[in-house]
């Protein structure tokens, strides 16, 4: 079985540049690699390294409403649970650099959590039914928090990444994610500290790491070639793949491997 892993944190915390990375690093180790944007302001493709013709070809999941409405509406009153969705990644996928599948999920209607709305529960059925074989991996970047997680999407992924800045709210945030993902069932919850810049931040996120009990994989330094990365619209490991932040997020990919392959 291939691992699902999810990419959360607060909002700016560096999730897309890190799940596009990612991305990229698993599928150079040859993994069969799908990344899956569920954030709406839908910028994964760019972290990835998706090129402006291929982004033109991005069916947003979301807006198949004929699909959705087809495979997750309601049939004779009934909301169907389950629907099929083995056949959507070849349907919208793109295929970025190093053969990166990307699948954009757009605008889900994400209101009070348990909502029932038939496009979330495409999305979750999606990713619960995606049958991976040893060598896939599923990437998830996610919006800030896991509250529209049902049930469903958080028990179908393996791992959950905390992103977290030096700074209290990404931690306070962190707490809740982690408390959240433990009451789903999620086992292999970690920490990654990223935009570090000084001892004093480094030391205040082990700290905070502790107080938290949760494992940090790695922490990515502030790193000026990812900035600069996202100002020219391109990929960060396209911009430059030694810079001291691209560096740790290579270990960062050893640590998962690692990680996940450990029994729990
Ligand atoms: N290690 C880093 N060093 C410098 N800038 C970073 C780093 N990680 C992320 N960024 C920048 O921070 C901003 C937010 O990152 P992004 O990945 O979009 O965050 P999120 O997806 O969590 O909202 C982007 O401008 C990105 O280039
Ligand atoms: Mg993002």
């Amino acid at each position: 079985m291939g691992y699902k892993i999810a990419i959360v944190g607060k909002g700016g915390v560096g999730k897309t540049t890190i799940a596009g990375t990612l991305s990229r690093l698993f599928a150079r180790n040859g993994y069969r690699v799908i990344a899956i944007d569920a954030d709406p302001s839908m910028n994964l493709s760019t972290a990835i390294g998706i090129s402006n013709e291929d982004l033109k070809k991005i069916k947003p999941i979301s807006e198949q409403k004929k699909i959705i409405e087809e495979r997750a509406g309601t049939q004779g009153g009934v909301f169907v649970l389950n629907p099929k969705v083995d056949d959507l990644p070849d349907k919208f996928q793109v295929i970025g650099p190093d053969g990166v599948r990307l699948l954009v999920m757009g605008t889900v209607q994400t209101p009070a959590s348990g909502c029932m709305c038939p496009d979330n529960a495409l999305i979750r059925a999606l990713i619960y039914h995606l049958i991976l074989e040893t060598k896939d991996v599923v990437i998830l970047d996610m919006v800030a928090g896991i509250e529209h997680l049902g049930r469903g999407t958080a028990k179908a992924v393996d791992a959950m990444i905390i992103v977290v800045e030096p700074g209290n709210r990404s931690i306070v945030l962190a707490k809740t994610i982690r408390d959240l993902a433990s009451e789903l069932g999620i086992k292999k919850i970690f920490l990654v500290g990223n935009k570090i810049s000084s001892d004093f931040e480094l030391d205040f996120i082990k700290n905070k790491a502790k107080e938290l009990g949760i494992e940090v994989l790695s922490n990515i330094p502030l790193d000026q070639k990812i900035k600069e990365a996202d100002l020219k619209s391109i990929a960060p490991i396209d911009n430059d793949e030694n810079s001291k932040g691209i560096e740790v997020i290579k270990y960062l990919y050893e640590q998962i491997i690692m990680n996940i392959e450990k029994r729990v």
